[in-house]
């Protein structure tokens, strides 16, 4: 029988408080899909740091200080040992560290008979400085990925990941900013992980509805994007702070606003590909189709296109006709180009409302299928062209 530190009636969300060496044996070997774990990495030895302009300590508490190079290999066989049993024969683990740790725990899955599946280089954009200029500055983590057995398959959301990345297939480098202060409104834990990060590793290796154990839950980070994205989650902590914190953060989804900002901010994605949106009158649209153009007021004449943020990612076009009929298409070359008025009324068509033009181009032949439907009445102004980005148009499961 396990003892409940807290469950949600939903039982989506399951808190053990203690040690996990020890309360991993309630759980039912065989039972959990997926594991995620962010173990200590023992580097709390008085080095210093900068955070929001500040010089601080980097250590994280006792829990990091670590001890002989034989204790650190005997507590990560351990713990790893415990989790291959639980998981589920097409079962995977994730472990987070960095130098400090991560080859001890190569050591040790590999020894355990697991199959190591990727090395992830987590590349934070947006490192603090590294102050004693010794070094160069330390921007990743790294994150194992490991399938339970040698031989028998894993699940992994390829196409997901590929419609995460674009349309193209996503690499073993993830560049996703560290964790930001819009997740830290519970409270605070020393190491806590972005949103973003799990959000990524849960999508490429569950399935709706499939249990993630988190062994070293700290904030309970696992659980949020889990809970989040519909998959069940069991965590364990073994001090009550963070627990307390984890039950915080799980409180605060209850409210619908805060489900929904925290799950758009998780989906945010610095490098994820853009769609301009882009409204064509009837008259235009089917002269737009044959010569796979279409083009936006440019300069400073009203209803003008407004390059911001996202842009230097666009990828694809929709068209639409005052939010009717929208057609999705890939851009054949990346920028745009500008034309006249009367380059584009030589052409056919009804440019007649500015002097000049941003100019976009697409291939017509093939209009790109999609599985969201998407509102372009939303907008106040359909008729205005703006960017949105390309998971609006594609259901990531
Ligand atoms: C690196 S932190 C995890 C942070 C977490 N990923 C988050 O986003 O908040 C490791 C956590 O494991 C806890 N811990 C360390 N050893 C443990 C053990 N043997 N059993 C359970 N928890 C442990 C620590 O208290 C700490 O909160």
């Amino acid at each position: 029988m396990m003892k409940i530190y807290y469950q949600t009636p939903t039982k989506d969300f399951t808190l053990l408080h203690g040690d996990c060496m020890e309360r991993m044996n309630e759980i039912e070997d065989n039972s959990i899909d997926a594991i995620f774990a962010d173990p200590p990495y023992f580097l709390s030895n008085g080095g210093i740091s900068v955070q929001s302009g500040k010089v601080v300590c980097v250590d994280k508490g006792d829990w990091d200080k670590g001890g002989t190079p034989e204790y650190i290999y005997n507590f990560n066989r351990q713990w790893l040992s415990l989790c291959r049993s639980k998981l589920k024969d097409d079962g995977t683990i994730w472990i987070s560290g960095t130098h400090h740790n991560i080859h001890i725990v190569m050591r040790c899955l590999q020894e355990l008979g697991y199959k190591v599946l990727n090395t992830i280089t987590w590349q934070k954009t947006d490192p603090p400085p590294n102050l004693s200029c010794k070094y160069f500055n330390f921007s990743t983590e790294l994150i194992i990925w490991a399938r339970k057995h040698e031989k028998k398959t894993h699940k992994f959301n390829y196409e997901t990941m590929k419609q995460l990345n674009g349309g193209t297939q996503m690499t073993d480098v993830w560049r996703i900013p560290a964790v930001g202060l819009w997740e830290k409104q519970q409270g605070k834990h020393p190491t806590q992980k972005t949103l973003r990060l799990l959000y990524r590793i849960i999508l490429a290796s569950t399935n709706e509805g499939d249990t993630i154990l988190d062994p070293f839950s700290g904030s309970g980070t696992t659980g949020i994007a889990a809970n989040l994205l519909g998959r069940k989650y069991i965590g364990i902590e073994q001090e009550k702070q963070f627990c307390e914190l984890a039950l915080r953060r799980r409180a605060a989804l209850e409210d619908a606003n805060e489900h929904k900002r925290l799950c758009d901010k998780m989906r945010e994605n610095p490098q994820e590909t853009t769609v301009l949106i882009n409204h064509m009158r009837e008259t235009d649209r089917d002269l737009a189709m044959q010569l796979g153009i279409t083009y936006v007021r440019a300069g400073d004449s009203k209803g003008s296109l407004l390059v911001k943020q996202g842009f230097e990612r666009l990828g694809y076009i929709c068209l639409h006709t005052n939010g009717d009929n929208p057609q999705l298409f890939k851009q054949t070359n990346k920028g745009f180009r500008i034309y006249t008025a009367m380059d584009l009324q030589n052409m056919g068509f009804s440019a007649e409302n500015a002097p000049y033009y941003a100019v976009f181009l697409f291939n017509p032949n093939k209009e790109i299928s999609y599985d969201q439907a998407i509102d372009l009445h939303k907008k106040k102004y359909t008729q205005v062209a703006h960017i949105q980005p390309l998971s609006d148009f594609v259901k990531i499961k």
